[in-house]
């Protein structure tokens, strides 16, 4: 199903869309007021448990959680299943393709310290800024947390657990992900 009536939601809370979005299935989409979230060109969103044969647990959800958030989704992104959640920045470059049931988690949802956990205390949230870089692919089921960056031609490995930053054309895997190989770039 593709859910042309969940664009017209999307504009009535501010997210900028480009040409041609395609929605498979419903998601979850929320820009907190005063914040920025953009879906390029040519993005692909894929919500329903079989859009992707990879088998989806969930819809897919993008939500820029605070005011001042900011979400930025490049042209030709194809994002399945995933969640992407900011309170600060989470940007990705054209062209990447996110697999199924993959989590880009900016902050940590709650303070590492029990008192402000306790307290609820939102301001002591762990939250770094994400870069994902131009043609990356990142393989199902990966985590990829706070403060991220991966740079252009990244491959993530199915399941990985990602946090640091990666250089252009890695190919990393694993929990902590390491480079397990680095690509050739032609030219
Ligand atoms: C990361 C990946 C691209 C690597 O493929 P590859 O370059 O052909 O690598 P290989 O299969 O030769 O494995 C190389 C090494 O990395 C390890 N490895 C590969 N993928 C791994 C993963 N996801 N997690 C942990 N280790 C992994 C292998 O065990 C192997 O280790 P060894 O050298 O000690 O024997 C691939 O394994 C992968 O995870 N693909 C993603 C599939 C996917 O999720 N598709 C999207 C569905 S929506």
């Amino acid at each position: 199903m593709t859910s042309n009536w969940f664009k017209l939601v999307m504009r009535l809370t501010k997210v900028q869309i480009g040409r041609n979005v395609t929605l498979k299935g419903v998601p979850v989409i929320f820009n907190q007021s005063g914040a920025e979230l953009t879906l390029g060109s040519g993005v692909t969103i894929k919500s329903s448990f079989l859009s992707n044969l990879v088998g989806l647990y969930s819809r897919t959800i993008i939500v820029t959680r605070v005011a001042g958030a900011r979400i930025a989704i490049g042209d030709n992104v194809g994002i399945s299943g995933a969640t992407i959640y900011a309170r600060k920045e989470i940007t990705i470059g054209e062209g990447t393709m996110i697999g199924g049931n993959t989590k880009v988690l900016d902050n940590d949802f709650h303070p590492i310290e029990a008192e402000a956990r306790l307290a609820n205390d939102t301001r002591k949230i762990g939250t770094r800024p994400i870069h994902i870089g131009k043609n990356c692919f990142i393989g199902c089921n990966a985590l990829i947390l706070k403060g991220t960056e991966l740079g252009d031609g990244c491959v993530v490995g199915a399941g990985a657990v990602v946090s640091g930053k990666f250089e252009a054309n890695c190919v990393i895997a694993g929990n902590p992900a390491r480079v397990i190989r680095r690509l050739a770039v032609n030219g």
